[in-house]
């Protein structure tokens, strides 16, 4: 059977996102959109010009779409879809100061991808990314576990990079793990983290790690801060192409994920980061790891941080 996905939005995120996916080649098709006429086709013709480079056979199609929906038709059928359209932070801005205009956007996005692929799974990393995650199921109507966000996968990937670094070790020596929101209510969760199967406490002080901590939760913010204009894409996009990897495969990877939280950690009713497993219909189980009673207790105002704000979204 063809496998087909679809990213929506052509900025730095998406065309980095697209590009990954293609490489892989593992995909038929790979669908890049954007409103801005010509640059989606144009990227997409220059993806395709490193086919033989990069010995991958997968199609890069670029479409132009228009706020009534013209275009969509591109993205019929899709398996998957990863949706990035939306606005970047400038320096200085949280990520929920974005909330306004992207929730119009990823509203009009979300509706037009339900009418041409009712069965595709989606995944939104546009920000705010634990609200734009709700506002996609909403405006989709999909299945909860068919939606989900990306941000666990890179918030662990910068942690783990920033402790690999400060010991002197290869990342793959490093295992971390960070849950709760995409924002200030992030929760690290040292009591996972280990080096060489190491506790972590056992490398670095609690100062340090603390800190390392407080580098993970502002990591963002950092990569603003150093661009001026326009946020972090690389490691984003690595995270958000493995998702759609592990969607298309079937594999049943756990990873930290925006998921539907229904009873697990005696937390319901809100998308949250937690570890999932993921497979062709999407979330196929919330994994719950034991956690210390202060990261219990943390995730737990991260989930009623984000509750109230994804209430707000309903009416964006
Ligand atoms: N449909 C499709 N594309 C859209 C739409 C829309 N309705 N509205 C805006 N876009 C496109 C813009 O034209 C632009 O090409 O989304 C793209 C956004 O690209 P960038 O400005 O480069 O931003 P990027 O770094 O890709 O970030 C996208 O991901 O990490 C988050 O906070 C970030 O919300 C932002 C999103």
């Amino acid at each position: 059977m063809s496998k087909k996905v679809s990213v929506i939005g052509a900025g730095f995120y998406g065309s980095t996102t697209a590009m990954r996916l293609a490489e892989y080649n593992i995909f038929d098709t790979v669908v890049l959109t954007d409103i801005v006429e010509g640059k989606p086709e144009g990227l997409a013709l220059d993806m395709n010009q490193s086919r033989s480079i990069e010995n991958f056979e997968t199609k890069i199609i670029g479409a132009t779409t228009t706020a009534d929906g013209g275009g969509y038709e591109a993205t019929a059928n899709s398996d998957v879809i990863v949706i990035t359209a939306g606005l970047p932070r400038k320096p200085g801005m949280s990520r929920m100061d974005l909330i306004g205009v992207n929730a119009g956007i990823v509203r009009g996005v979300a509706e037009n991808i339900a009418k041409h692929s009712p069965n595709a799974v989606i995944i939104v990393v546009s920000n705010p990314l634990d609200e734009m995650t709700a506002l996609a199921q909403l405006a989709s109507g999909f299945p909860r576990n068919r939606v989900m966000g990306q941000a666990g996968m890179l918030d662990t990937a910068r942690f783990t990079n920033f402790v690999a670094e400060k010991l002197k070790v290869p990342v793959g020596s490093v295992k971390t793990l960070t849950l709760g929101s995409h924002g200030d209510t992030m929760v690290p969760v040292p009591s996972r983290c280990t080096v060489d199967g190491v506790a972590l406490t056992q490398k670095l002080s609690q100062e340090e790690i603390d800190d390392l901590v407080t580098r993970t939760r502002n990591g963002g913010a950092e990569v603003v801060a150093l661009l001026k204009t326009g946020s972090a894409y690389y490691a984003p996009s690595a995270a958000a192409a493995r998702m759609a990897k592990a969607v298309i495969e079937d594999s049943g990877a756990v990873m930290p994920v925006c998921a539907w939280v229904d009873g697990e950690y005696g937390i319901s009713g809100v998308y949250l980061g937690v570890e999932a497993q993921i497979g062709r219909g999407g979330i196929t189980k919330v994994v719950e790891t034991a956690l210390s009673q202060s990261e219990l207790a943390e995730l737990k105002v991260a989930a009623e941080a984000v509750r109230a704000k994804q209430a707000d979204v309903q009416s964006l």
